[in-house]
This record gives C-alpha cells, sequence and structure tokens, in this order.
C-alpha cells in the first residue's frame, strides 16, 4: 500500500529528528500498536532502542511466552522481559475502585520503565504505541460533556520528575491503520490480527477485588472462550473478545453436589475503532457450547453470562 509506504517513511524521518541519537525504551505489551510502534522505532533508530516487556502478572495464558519469542524470532532488536508480577500484585491488593486500579498500574509502569532506561545507559525517551483513540478518549467522550470515562495507561499523564520524554508515532493513527503500517513494516499475519489488548490486563477484567486465585481462573476461562471462538472460524470477524471474571460466587449443582463457585462474563465485540461497538450475535448453540466447556473445563466457574451491551451505553472493558 503507497499510502503507508509513504506514511512509514515520514514517521522515521520524524523519529530520528525527534530523538538524534539520544537511547530509546519502547514499552512492549505484545498487543498491535506496541509492537508496531517497536519494529518502526526501530528501523528508524536501529539499537539505540530496547524495547522493555512487562509483566504485570496480568498477562493471558501463555501470553508473555508468546510475544517474547515472537520478537526473538522475528527480529534482531534487544528485548528486556522483566517479570514484575509481584510488583504489581502487591500494589493492587485490596484495590477494587477502577480508577484507583488503572492509576496504580500506570504509575507501577512508570516506574519499571525508569529503572530500565537508567540500566541500558541512560535511555531519554520512552515510546508507546498510544493511538489516536486513546488520546480522544482520555480527554472526553465522543461528542459528550468532557469527562473522563477511563484513565487510559498509556497516554499524556507523565510526572514531570521522569525526565523520559515521550515518543508516539501511532497517535495520529486509528486501528486499521496502524494494521496496514504494521503490514507495511512485515509484521506476522498472525500478529497484526490480534484482538486489542488493554495495557492494564487482566486487572480490567476482574471487577472488584484482584487475587492470584480469581486471575488464575480468568485465564483459563479466557482460553476455553477464545479457543471456542477460533474453532467456529469467528476470531476475525470480532473486534475483541474476552472473558471476564465476576465478584461473586453463585450457588450451582455439579455431578451430585453443590457449588458455590464464580461466575464469569464473556463479551465479544464488533468496531472499526473502539470508540463504539456493537455486541457480537452469537447463535445459541456457540453460547450454550461454549458455557457447558467452560464450567466442565474450568474448576472455580459455575456459572456463565453473555454480555449484550453495545458501546454506549457499555464499555468495552467491563472497568
Ligand atoms: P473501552 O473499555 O474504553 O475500550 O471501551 C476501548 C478500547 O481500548 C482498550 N483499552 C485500553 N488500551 N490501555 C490500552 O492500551 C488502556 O488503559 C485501555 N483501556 C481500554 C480496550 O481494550 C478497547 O479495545
Amino acid at each position: 500500500d503507497w499510502t503507508m509506504g509513504a506514511y512509514r517513511d515520514e514517521a522515521i524521518r520524524k523519529i530520528r529528528e525527534q530523538v538524534g541519537d539520544a537511547k530509546v525504551i519502547c514499552g512492549l505489551s505484545g498487543g498491535v500498536d506496541s509492537s508496531v510502534a517497536a519494529v518502526l522505532i526501530h528501523e528508524a533508530i536501529g539499537d539505540q532502542l530496547t524495547c522493555v516487556f512487562v509483566d504485570h502478572g496480568l498477562l493471558r495464558l501463555g501470553e508473555a511466552e508468546q510475544v517474547v519469542t515472537m520478537f526473538r524470532d522475528n527480529y534482531n532488536m534487544p528485548l528486556i522481559h522483566a517479570d514484575e508480577s509481584e510488583l504489581f500484585l502487591g500494589a493492587l491488593e485490596g484495590v477494587s475502585d477502577p480508577e484507583i486500579k488503572r492509576k496504580t498500574i500506570g504509575r507501577l509502569f512508570i516506574d519499571v520503565f525508569q529503572k530500565h532506561a537508567t540500566e541500558v545507559g541512560g535511555a531519554k525517551f520512552l515510546a508507546q504505541g498510544t493511538l489516536y483513540p486513546d488520546v480522544i478518549e482520555s480527554v472526553s467522550f465522543s461528542g459528550g460533556p468532557s469527562v473522563t470515562i477511563k484513565s487510559h495507561h498509556n497516554v499524556g499523564g507523565l510526572p514531570e520528575k521522569m525526565g523520559l520524554k515521550l515518543v508516539e508515532p501511532l497517535r495520529e493513527l486509528f486501528k486499521d491503520e496502524v494494521r496496514a503500517l504494521g503490514r507495511e513494516l512485515g509484521l506476522p499475519a498472525s500478529f497484526i490480527g490480534r484482538h486489542p489488548f488493554p495495557g492494564p490486563g487482566l486487572a480490567i477484567r476482574c471487577p472488584g477485588e484482584i487475587t492470584v486465585e480469581k486471575l488464575d481462573i480468568l485465564r483459563k476461562a479466557d482460553a476455553v472462550y477464545i479457543d471456542q471462538i477460533r474453532k467456529h472460524g469467528l476470531y476475525d470477524d470480532i473486534w475483541q473478545a474476552f472473558a471476564a471474571i465476576l465478584p461473586m460466587r453463585t450457588v450451582g449443582v455439579m455431578g451430585d453436589g453443590r457449588t458455590y463457585d464464580f461466575a464469569l462474563a464473556l463479551r465479544a465485540v464488533t468496531s472499526v475503532d473502539g470508540m463504539t461497538a456493537d455486541y457480537y450475535p452469537f447463535t445459541h448453540d456457540f453460547l450454550g457450547e461454549t458455557s457447558t466447556r467452560i464450567i466442565n473445563e474450568v474448576p472455580g466457574i459455575n456459572r456463565v453470562f453473555y454480555d449484550c451491551t453495545s458501546k454506549p451505553p457499555g464499555t468495552i472493558e467491563l472497568e
């Protein structure tokens, strides 16, 4: 696509102009946005860039390995795999307010990036895969009054004292444009097609208090749900699908015993840019089969709900 080719060249020129010969660290989340940002910046400045993949303990099943392997196999760029799950989960203990969760996670990301900026020999810049919708949604809701709906962890608000300047080469792009740029840069198709995954990860899919037990259950249930979606050939028709573990237990009966386990919400939406979304109209057969599989395969879940809320009035994530 010649348009994206031109965009890429221009973006590379701007990155070089902005950073000069300074070192840059890039926060990799495993999502399409930060991956595209990393590959673009690497093309622009080569080994001046170090990527930092932060495992905050809020990733999906097998995700850390997948991301690190994808980057190590396909790209020859310095990549730090920072296991910070104790730090993040420790700070989130007992926190159930969505905005406090988001702000806690955002603050810790900055601490971790700052530490690595020092360790790579004094990076001056922090690169992020911020998109245009992230920028506007953090400020106001489309068309409505100026109200913060959610504090996106990767937008603005970097403390002055951090001393790292931001490099955000995707700030003017929408998701479909980022995917086109990713193809232009040669990222594997399977990676480009991945559903978006938010920076705060499973924290915002676990309303109420986050516990290691709930996260383990959620990871397994989400994996079964996504497996179902792939097996039915629906993955590419859906903008984003995920499970969320609800902060309540309900009574059930399995075999000849009573159960008292967590309830799970399944979410799937179609969207063009994440700003508005429609819930996905799965068939009842699909929903029934998926519910049965999850309850049979995932200890700790005995009830499954399907979220049929569009955006607005819902948001895509639960928090
Ligand atoms: P909401 O829930 O606001 O989500 O309707 C819109 C899109 O943004 C993603 N999202 C985030 N992405 N950091 C991110 O990188 C965040 O803090 C964040 N919060 C929401 C969400 O997954 C959806 O694709």
